[in-house]
C-alpha cells in the first residue's frame, strides 16, 4: 500500500494551507507500516460509530488529514473501529494508574504508528518514547516531531534481538520499572519473533514493569483477508493465542497483572458467543492482556 503525504498544518503550514517549503513530501509505506492508518482513522473518527468510547485523540484528526488517503473505508470496519477504541480506553486507564505511582517514570510505545498516549499521559516529570520501524519514524519525525525533553521518537526494529538495549532502556530506567504499550504490532509477526521480544521485555525489565499487548485468537492466524480495513493493506496475521495462560511460558518472571476481551464490549450476548466459542477459540478473539515481571 502507498501512503502519500500532502502538507503538514502541525509543523509547516497553518491548517488549509500549503506552504510551498513543506518538508513533507510523498512517502510510501509496505504493507504493515500502512496498518497504522486504521488505529488512526478510528481514533480521530471513530467516536461517531462509538461516542461512547471516544479518546479524546486531539491530534489523531489532524494527522489523518495530512495523509492523503482515503480513511473512510477504514470506519468501514466497525470491529477494528471498536477494538481500538476499547484498547485505547483501557491502555490510557492502565499507563495512568501506573504513571500514578510512578510519576518519574519512561514510557514506551512500541510500534507506536502515529500514536500520541503522552497528549494523555504527561504527568509533567515522566518520559516517553514511541519506537517503530525507519520508515515509520521518519514520516513520524514530520508529523509528530519530539516535544521537549521528555518525548522522544526512535527507530527501532523489534524482530531483531538487542531492541531494549538499542532504545537505551537500561540507561533510561534509573531503577525504576517502564510501561510499554506494544498494540496492533504483534500479530503481523512469527510466533517465535514474538516470544523473542517478551523474552527480552522479561529479561531485561526492572521488576514491576507493564507492558500492554493485544493479541488476536490462534483462529485468525492467516486470516486478515476477511477484514474489511487489513485486508486492504495486503498485511497477515501471523501471532495469535491458543490460550491466555501460554505467555506465561515465555519466560519465569512473566505475570498476568490483567487481561479483558473485547467481548465486554457486546454485553451478557458477547460473554455467551465467547463461552460458547472458546473450545474452539481457545483465547478471546481479541483481548488485551497487561504483562508484569516479577523480581529477579
Ligand atoms: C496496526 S499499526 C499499530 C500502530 C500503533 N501501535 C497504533 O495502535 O496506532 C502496526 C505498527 O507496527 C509497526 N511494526 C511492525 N513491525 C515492526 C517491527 N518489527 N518493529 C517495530 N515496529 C513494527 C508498524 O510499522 C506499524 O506502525
Amino acid at each position: 500500500m502507498s501512503v502519500s503525504i500532502r502538507s503538514c498544518g502541525r509543523t509547516h503550514c497553518p491548517p488549509g494551507e500549503v506552504i510551498a517549503d513543506c518538508r513533507v513530501r510523498q512517502t510510501q509505506l509496505p504493507a504493515v507500516p500502512s496498518t497504522l492508518l486504521i488505529p488512526l482513522a478510528a481514533r480521530a473518527h471513530g467516536a461517531r460509530l462509538y461516542p461512547w468510547l471516544d479518546c479524546q485523540d486531539h491530534d489523531a484528526r489532524h494527522l489523518l488529514d495530512c495523509l492523503q488517503t482515503d480513511w473512510r473505508p477504514m470506519l468501514q470496519d466497525r470491529v477494528a473501529v471498536l477494538n481500538v477504541l476499547w484498547r485505547t480506553r483501557l491502555i490510557k486507564g492502565w499507563a495512568g494508574a501506573f504513571f500514578q505511582r510512578h510519576p518519574e517514570a519512561t514510557g514506551v510505545a512500541l510500534g507506536c504508528g502515529l500514536s500520541h498516549y503522552f497528549q494523555w499521559l504527561d504527568v509533567g516529570t515522566n518520559r516517553w518514547i514511541d519506537a517503530d520501524l525507519p520508515e515509520v519514524c521518519q514520516l513520524r519525525h514530520t508529523l509528530l516531531p519530539p516535544a521537549r525533553e521528555r518525548r522522544l521518537n526512535a527507530a527501532v526494529d523489534l524482530t531483531r534481538p538487542g531492541w531494549w538495549e538499542a532504545l537505551s532502556l537500561s540507561r533510561l530506567d534509573d531503577g525504576q520499572p517502564l510501561f510499554l504499550v506494544c498494540e496492533g504490532v504483534l500479530m503481523y509477526l512469527s510466533p517465535p519473533r514474538v516470544r523473542a521480544i517478551l523474552a527480552e521485555f522479561a529479561d531485561r525489565a526492572p521488576a514491576g514493569s507493564v507492558l500492554a499487548l493485544d493479541a488476536i485468537s490462534h483462529v485468525g492466524v492467516g486470516q486478515a483477508r476477511h477484514s474489511l480495513s487489513v485486508g486492504r493493506t495486503g498485511a497477515e496475521f501471523h501471532w495469535g493465542l491458543h490460550q491466555i495462560d501460554e505467555l506465561l511460558h515465555i519466560h519465569p518472571r512473566l505475570r498476568i497483572a490483567e487481561s479483558r476481551s473485547v467481548s465486554e464490549c457486546y454485553g451478557w450476548m458477547g460473554w455467551a458467543a465467547e463461552t460458547l466459542c472458546l473450545p474452539w477459540t481457545g483465547a478471546p478473539l481479541y483481548a488485551l492482556v497487561a504483562l508484569t515481571v516479577g523480581p529477579r
